[in-house]
């Protein structure tokens, strides 16, 4: 079947998180813009990675970003996850936000924190409503191994969401960049892929590994 070329944008896009996202999802295909809270540091970042993927990636702020993404991923710290979202959410309707976040809270990332016990991903389905079609993804996945384009990425993708086809969409996208997307059930089972991520960083110390990830094993057809 072939691929369908999206529009996506990456709000926080000049991080690490979604550097890696955006390398890969335009080396695949994809017509990327990376958002900021500055244009400019978009745009700079921006040309860094077209000159690395030999494929033009976008930069502008956030706000524009979303609005021109037909997909948008949202890759900045916890911190700061609602906020980002709530100033630019009249222009997710009827949007698929991709919610990167991983509920760490510093010093203590190597231990399980869900926001009171829930999860951080969810929450934004709460603030968002019926209108956002948010699909959970891509916590388990390091940055480093996605910024490394001359090797594939050695890790399965849980897919969280409530709506069964916008999460069949983003797990087309990880079969665009050669990852296996796995739906993981509705949008509270995110918890758990957020929960994961600390068990991963606490492996990644104790066994001095680069980027753990996770493997699904059983299926009849790998
Ligand atoms: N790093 C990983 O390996 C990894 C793996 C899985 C999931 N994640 C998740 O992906 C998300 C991004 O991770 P990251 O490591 O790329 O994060 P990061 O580098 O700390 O931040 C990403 C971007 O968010 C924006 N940002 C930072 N502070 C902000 C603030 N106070 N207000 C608004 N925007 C702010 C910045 O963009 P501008 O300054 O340009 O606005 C920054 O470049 C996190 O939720 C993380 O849990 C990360």
């Amino acid at each position: 079947m072939e691929q369908r070329r999206y529009s996506i944008a990456v709000l926080g896009g000049t991080g690490p998180q979604g550097t890696g996202l955006a390398l890969r999802l335009a080396a695949a295909g994809h017509d990327l813009t990376i958002g900021s809270r500055e244009a400019e540091r978009a745009r700079a970042v921006a040309a860094e990675l077209t000159a690395r993927v030999g494929k033009t990636i976008q930069g502008s702020d956030n706000r524009s970003a979303a609005q021109g993404g037909e997909i948008v991923f949202l890759t900045v710290p916890y911190a700061v996850q609602r906020g980002t979202v709530e100033g630019v959410l009249d222009v997710l309707h009827g949007k698929i936000l991709v919610d990167t976040t991983v509920p760490l809270i510093p010093p203590k990332v190597g231990t399980v924190q869900l926001p009171r016990g829930q999860s951080a991903v969810a929450a934004i389905q709460q603030l968002a409503g019926s209108a956002v079609r948010v699909v959970s993804a891509f916590q388990n996945v390091s940055a480093q191994h996605l910024n490394e384009l001359d090797h594939p990425v050695n890790c399965d993708v849980l897919v969280c969401g409530d709506d069964r086809p916008a999460c069949d969409s983003v797990i087309g996208l990880c079969a665009d960049i050669g990852l296996r997307g796995f739906y993981a059930g509705p949008i509270a089972n995110s918890a758990a892929a957020e929960a994961l991520t600390s068990v991963l960083i606490t492996i990644n110390r104790r066994y001095k590994i680069a980027g753990a990830g996770i493997r699904i094993t059983g299926l009849l057809k790998p």
